[in-house]
């Protein structure tokens, strides 16, 4: 089944077409200059630049795979999580499309779209525990199978992508910040400034980055205007290892309460992080379970995820009724048996 998927839940206008044989083509329409002045989303602007954005990007996806309009069998779309403008206008787009066509139309979870991307390449082990991290979610996901997830652990207060931008943004870097802490933390010390490691002595699964995120502001405001680049290398690399160390620990833990795990996965855009991917490598290693580090391309927001995570309901499902509404916020709900 060749399918059309539609990603616009945030700041990206994203389609993408796959087929049996895989991603024929996954174009990505960024809005990062557009808020980059603002230090961050700003929802309405994301929602009009969807609106022009769309139609072109759906027609250059169709170029890019070689497909026509005719080709195209079903159509899947990000129903939510997101900013609920912006989910609106992919969601309506990809009814219309498959509504004046006559063929079925699938809405998918933006966070189930982010852990099936680790099958695109390389074909997942089940049971698997997915750790999802994304600007607006950090938690821990069993996944029995496609379709069948079981959250097991969450974040109390912010996200990891959040912790990463807003510490960016204290430190003058510019939006979004998870690159460029990275990028600034390779000349820095990450045992230069102690930071919190948020719920570490507690026996929980769940997160907690705010106290992190106070703390990393006290350290920022201590330096005085004007630090120097080595004092905001050393924070940036002390706040990536805190930020790491705490989601290989949760990790760690989840894999002794879930039992018969064969494959451990990252999934969000935090997932392009380098140094969460090699400890991550490396406690697959050690606890001799399957990991393969997500392409680049698939671990932030785009379209091929949905178009895949898509395909593979329909395939298995069938599509969604047209009424199907879009949410601003909600958990990943199961569709395959449990
Ligand atoms: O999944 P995503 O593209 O959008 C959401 O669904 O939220 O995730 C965006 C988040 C941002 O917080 C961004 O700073 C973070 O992913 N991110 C990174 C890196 N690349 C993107 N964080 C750390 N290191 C990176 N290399
Ligand atoms: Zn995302």
């Amino acid at each position: 089944m060749r399918v059309l998927g539609i990603e616009t839940s945030c700041d990206e206008t994203s389609v993408a077409c796959v087929g049996p044989d895989g991603v024929a083509s996954n174009l990505i329409s960024s809005q990062v200059d557009l808020h980059a002045k603002f230090g961050g989303v700003v929802p309405e602007l994301a929602s009009r630049a969807h609106l022009t954005n769309l139609l072109p990007v759906i027609s250059v996806a169709l170029d890019e795979a070689g497909w026509t309009l005719d080709d195209v069998e079903a159509v899947a779309a990000t129903s939510g999580p997101g900013l609920i403008g912006a989910v609106l206008i992919g969601l309506t787009g990809a009814k219309t499309l498959a509504w004046s066509r006559g063929i079925p139309f699938v809405g998918v979870h933006h966070i189930e779209g982010h852990i099936l991307a680790n099958g695109i390449d390389t074909p997942m082990e089940f049971p698997a525990l997915a750790l999802v991290v994304s600007g607006g979610h950090t938690e821990t996901v069993a996944v029995r199978a496609p379709g069948a997830y079981r959250r097991i652990g969450a974040t109390l207060d912010d996200a990891a992508g959040e912790t990463f931008d807003k510490t960016a943004k204290l430190l003058g870097l510019p939006y979004p910040g998870g690159p460029q802490i990275q990028r600034v933390a390779v000349h820095g010390d990450p045992t230069a400034v102690p930071l919190p490691r948020g719920l570490a002595r507690r026996d929980s699964l769940d997160f907690s980055f705010s106290g992190l995120k106070t703390a990393v502001r006290l350290a920022i405001e201590a330096l005085g205007p004007d630090p120097a680049p080595q004092a905001i290398a050393d924070i940036a690399a002390s706040l990536q290892e805190a930020i790491v160390d705490t989601l290989i620990d949760k990790t760690r833990r989840a894999l002794r309460v879930v039992d018969g795990v064969r494959g451990i996965y990252l999934a969000g855009g935090v997932a392009a992080n380098g140094p969460l991917r090699e400890r991550f490598a490396a406690l697959a290693a050690e606890e001799r379970v399957a990991f393969t580090p997500p392409r680049l391309g698939y671990c932030t927001d785009n379209a091929a995820m949905i178009a895949w995570a898509g395909r593979l309901r329909l395939l298995q499902r069938g599509g969604d009724a047209f009424d199907l509404p879009a949410f601003a916020r909600g958990g990943l709900p199961s569709w395959a048996d449990a």
